[in-house]
């Protein structure tokens, strides 16, 4: 007998408070059978979605969240972030019978420390760069020496985005070297850290959502890291993107899902993990195919806000399925066809340290096909919506093509001030005609 279909759950919690969290808590609320949606922290744009409300419990308070669960009678609670997953809110939770899409503290290591995360690749067979960890400064250095050439330097734990060295020449590769043990990203005492092959090509995202067993892919998105346009100057944590990525048509995805994802799960269960979140492939397209340059373990920001306008009403039956570990019985995931375009807005400074607190006016009117999804930002006392961080907010827009859907992007854009406003007028270059 085929299992029962499973259906929307009532009553959702999304946990995190940036443009990611935003756009999950919108698609959410979109879904039918989902009554209420709560986001812990949320920001200044989720305290203005339909259906949405605010909860003030910090991401890291794991017994607050508990307790807003049992309160709310919250089904389904979806973890935005890597930081609480990889501190193990997902086993907190999950240990007292709430079902959480998101890994727990083991499956999270994935992205947590890419020393455990080469070596689960290099076991499953994954193409990835080769690798050599190290645990001291000494280990590290006398790997360079030996190679004698830049390799690219990686700190082995969380740091958001800002732990990985491509380096020119070796005096850089040292240089960042001794930074990571000098306790630049975490505690320099214990740090560890991975060398890789440099590997060239351009980079795509790949997510699946997973059930522990089974995998329902997503469309590929592409993101654009660094802060300049021209793709120049610092990384950040991302400051637009657009989907399907034409780069990975459907027999790349394919083939990303035989030789990376199915893989990787299989590997993973082989671990005794039961892995029930998002799987995310940041790839780079070699000469020689597809190769794993980092794996995360939570959606892209801000690929999760160019992705969620794609995705069907099922949405939250499907994330609850994987919750449950039955995506056998869910409905399909309907993908809608057409192209997703996705801008950020950044405060002025970032990614370094960001002027804060200015008012943000906006007369944008959000439609079928055009968002605003708000990231750093926070209602004053008096209700006002003011900048609170680097990345304030990102405007997406669906098209039938990218011309189309990046002008109405830049268009809705253009309805939205804030002092010191940033943003790159050239997001979607790869795509677009004009
Ligand atoms: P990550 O934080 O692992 O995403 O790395 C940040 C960026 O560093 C990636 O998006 C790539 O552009 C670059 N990168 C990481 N690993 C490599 C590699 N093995 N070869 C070349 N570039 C890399
Ligand atoms: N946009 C890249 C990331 O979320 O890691």
């Amino acid at each position: 007998m085929a299992p029962e279909a499973t259906p929307a759950p009532a009553r959702v919690l999304v946990v995190g408070g940036g443009g990611r969290e935003n756009a999950l808590a919108w698609a959410l609320a979109r879904c039918p059978g989902v009554e209420q949606v709560w986001v812990s922290p949320g920001n200044g744009g989720t305290a203005d979605l339909p259906g949405c409300h605010q909860l003030a419990i910090a991401e890291a308070d794991h017994a607050g969240q508990l307790a807003a669960c049992r309160q709310l009678a919250i089904e389904l609670v979806v973890v935005g972030p890597e930081a609480p997953l990889a501190a193990g809110l997902a086993d907190h939770l999950r240990s007292a019978g709430v079902a959480v899409f998101g890994p727990g503290a083991d499956g999270a290591q994935l992205e947590a420390s890419k020393q455990w995360a080469k070596a689960l690749m290099q076991e499953a067979g994954v193409p990835t760069a080769g690798y050599w960890p190290a645990s001291s400064e000494a280990e590290a250095l006398a790997v360079l020496a030996a190679q004698a050439r830049p390799l690219v330097v990686k700190a082995d734990g969380l740091a958001a985005g800002k732990g990985v060295t491509v380096a020119e020449t070796l005096a850089e590769a040292r240089a960042a070297v001794r930074e990571i043990f000098a306790g630049r990203f975490a505690d320099g005492e214990g740090a560890s850290l991975v060398l890789e092959e440099r590997t060239h090509g351009p980079e795509v995202s790949v997510f699946a959502l997973c059930d522990g067993n089974q995998l329902v892919l997503l469309p590929s998105a592409q993101d654009h890291k660094r802060i300049g346009e021209g793709d120049t100057g610092p990384n950040t944590g991302g400051m637009g993107a657009y989907a399907p990525a034409p780069l990975l048509d459907q027999d790349g995805l394919e083939e990303v899902l035989r030789t990376v994802l199915m893989p990787t799960l299989a590997a993973l269960q082989a671990r005794g993990i039961d892995y029930r979140g998002v799987i995310y492939a940041g790839l780079m397209l070699t000469e020689t195919g597809p190769s794993v340059i980092e794996f995360n373990c939570r959606f892209g920001d801000p690929e999760c806000e160019t992705l969620m306008p794609l995705l069907g009403p099922e949405l939250a039956a499907v994330l609850w399925a994987c919750a449950k570990g039955q995506l056998d019985g869910a409905p399909a995931l309907t993908i809608q066809p057409g192209c997703s375009a996705c801008v950020v807005a950044a405060a002025q400074g970032y990614p370094g340290s960001v002027r804060q607190g200015d008012p943000i006016e906006s007369g944008l009117q959000p439609s079928d096909t055009l968002q605003l999804f708000h990231a750093g930002s926070r209602r004053s006392p008096g209700g006002a919506c003011l900048t609170s961080g680097g990345r304030v907010l990102a405007v997406v827009a669906q098209a039938d093509d990218f011309d189309s859907a990046f002008e109405r992007a830049y268009g809705g854009l253009a309805q939205v001030r804030f002092a010191g406003m940033t943003f790159r007028r050239d997001i979607g270059h790869q795509v677009r005609s004009r």
